[in-house]
């Protein structure tokens, strides 16, 4: 069950002009994301205490902007929502400028680095370089765990006002059970109760990370994990974020962890600091315009059930972004194409929320709106990300559709929606078959650097498996620059008799071909022109819808295949 916690009711304190259908969407991404990522429609209800009604417009209009996915009477978060994540990543910087440095350090003593800021009484992860992990949990980007449980929260805190403490004090006194922090491991195990512990050590482990300029974690959020941290400072020397070595007790021990790797943490800090040195603010290309007219169009199409003032009052936070840190109302509105009035009462709502803080009339993005969906959503991979665009495919063309990737000199399906048997074998998620006779294979291997193509080429054996399996090595070469050209691959009975398919590239932003995408059917159901004619473009729209969301979701953090 999801933890039940209500949303605040306006009325107290909330700001005349605050958009409420805003505040209520907001409301039902943090549940979602609270939960896991997933909850069904009636215990949404029940989380937000909003009327079914209204949850029911609030998650058409999220599905309809690619933030949810609505499918009977569950919802979940869809990686569309990332976006939003990204445009308070993108206008920080940091992940961009220091993730090397993270990479680098992390693969040199082969341990997990993070990258965290200060978020209120809390931490919260900007990056994670996860190595190898002998504890059961590891925290993603946007994850917020309270300062007096980690390493760099003792870093953080050591630059608080006294009302910063005071209201640290209040928050744990009011929270004693650590429920505003739904990443923490579970509280109901024995081992797990370190909290007291934490919250009376913390001034002292304070004044000491003051002194030192590091801090350590001994075990206060799982037994065996420690960590070692250091502040990175930004040219005008404040704490821009900390930087954590994480590791487990059967490797360091939280007394030999500033000796074993303090030296190393030491001279990454100082390459970050050189790194955000040297970084010129980049110019600030030009929002998202036209988002208005997008929602507008929505409106018209879907009417009473698409909430226009939810949609418009979350694109404001899409006009953040790189080169685009801070913005004034003018910025936000012409970004936006909202009208500038529209543009300020969601920018005050926003801020009410803690989404967006002010100063000298100037606007920025805060890490709370890493809590609008992302830590959930970064566990995504790809054949999660494909599934719901398969199932589409399979029900649009009535065949089966299958996502693979290359594993060795094999296809393995990673992602798989059946209509009937049609081959032999039964094919599951797992499945392998030999690259080079079938139509993923071939999109995969033409999708490789010429060097590597041509080397998997000359060692794999070509054996025939059909009478009509191309077994020349000069010819399959010379089919996979065709592969490579016209972007797809036809195979017609060279795996099995019978079966025939057609396959088409999946890529990463960076245009590298990470998966294949195929329809395959009996020989009988369509003819090799037909295919061409009526699958392909099928095929290239689904492959395209699948990159839209892998573009989205993985901008700061890595998708895996499965
Ligand atoms: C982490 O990156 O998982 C991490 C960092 C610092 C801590 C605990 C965990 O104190």
């Amino acid at each position: 069950m999801p933890p039940t916690r209500t949303v605040p009711t306006p009325g107290t304190g909330v700001p005349p002009e605050a958009v409420t259908p805003l505040m209520r969407g907001i409301a039902v991404v943090r549940r979602l994301t609270d939960a896991g990522g997933a909850l069904s429609l009636s215990d949404l209800e029940r989380a937000t205490g909003l009327a079914r009604s209204t949850v029911d417009r609030v998650t058409g209009t999220l599905a309809r902007m690619g933030y949810l996915r609505l499918d009977g009477r569950d919802v979940s978060l869809a990686p569309g929502l990332m976006a939003l994540g990204n445009a308070y990543l993108a206008a920080l910087r940091l992940p961009e400028l220091l993730g090397r440095h993270a990479e680098a350090l992390a693969d040199e003593l082969d341990e997990s680095v993070s990258l965290a800021v200060s978020d209120g009484d809390g931490i919260r992860f900007i990056r994670q370089a996860t190595r190898r992990r002998t504890m059961s949990l590891s925290f993603r980007i946007g994850d917020l765990l309270p300062a007096e449980r980690t390493a760099p929260g003792a870093l953080f805190a050591a630059g608080w006002s006294s009302v910063q403490w005071k209201r640290w004090a209040a928050h744990r006194a009011a929270d004693p059970e650590g429920l505003g922090f739904p990443s923490l491991p579970p509280r109901d195990r024995p081992e797990n109760k370190p909290l007291g512990r934490a919250v009376a050590g913390f001034e002292e482990r304070v004044a000491q990370a003051r002194e030192r300029g590091w801090a350590v974690d001994d075990q206060l959020i799982e037994p065996g994990l420690i960590a070692l941290a250091a502040p990175v400072h930004d040219p005008e020397g404040r704490v821009a974020c900390a930087v954590s070595v994480v590791s487990h007790t059967s490797r360091h021990s939280a007394a030999s962890l500033p000796d074993a790797l303090l030296p190393r943490l030491r001279t990454a800090v100082e390459a970050m600091e050189r790194a955000l040195l040297r970084d010129s603010p980049a110019p600030a290309p030009s929002g998202p315009a036209g988002l208005a007219a997008w929602t507008g169009a929505s409106k018209q199409q879907l009417g009473r059930g698409f909430v226009e003032s939810l949609a418009r009052g979350l694109t404001v936070l899409t006009a953040f972004g790189e080169g685009r840190g801070t913005l004034t109302l003018t910025a936000v509105a012409e970004a936006t194409g909202l009208a500038r009035a529209t543009a300020r009462r969601a920018l005050i709502t926003l801020e009410h929320l803690g989404y967006v803080a002010s100063d000298a009339g100037t606007f920025r993005l805060t890490p709370q709106v890493l809590a609008l969906g992302f830590p959930p959503l970064s566990r995504t991979t790809l054949s999660q990300i494909a599934a719901p665009h398969l199932a589409a495919l399979a029900q649009r063309v009535h065949d089966s559709t299958s996502l693979a990737v290359l594993a060795g000199d094999d296809v393995q399906y990673t992602a798989r929606v059946a209509t009937g048997r049609i081959m032999s074998v039964n094919i599951t998620i797992g499945t392998r078959f030999p690259a080079y006779a079938t139509s993923m294979g071939r999109v995969l291997l033409a999708g490789l650097p010429p060097a590597e193509r041509a080397a998997r080429l000359a060692r794999t054996e070509l054996r025939p498996l059909t009478p009509r399996t191309l077994t020349g090595r000069p010819e399959l070469a010379a089919l996979l620059d065709r592969v490579h050209r016209e972007g797809y691959a036809l195979v017609d009975e060279e795996l099995e008799e019978g079966l025939r398919s057609i396959a088409v590239p999946v890529r990463d932003r960076g245009g590298a071909v990470v998966a294949a995408l195929n329809v395959a059917m009996h020989s009988s159901r369509r003819s090799v022109g037909e295919c061409v004619t009526g699958l392909l473009p099928e095929l290239r729209a689904t492959a395209a819808g699948i990159e839209a969301d892998l573009h989205v979701a993985g901008r700061f953090t890595r998708i895996p295949a499965v």
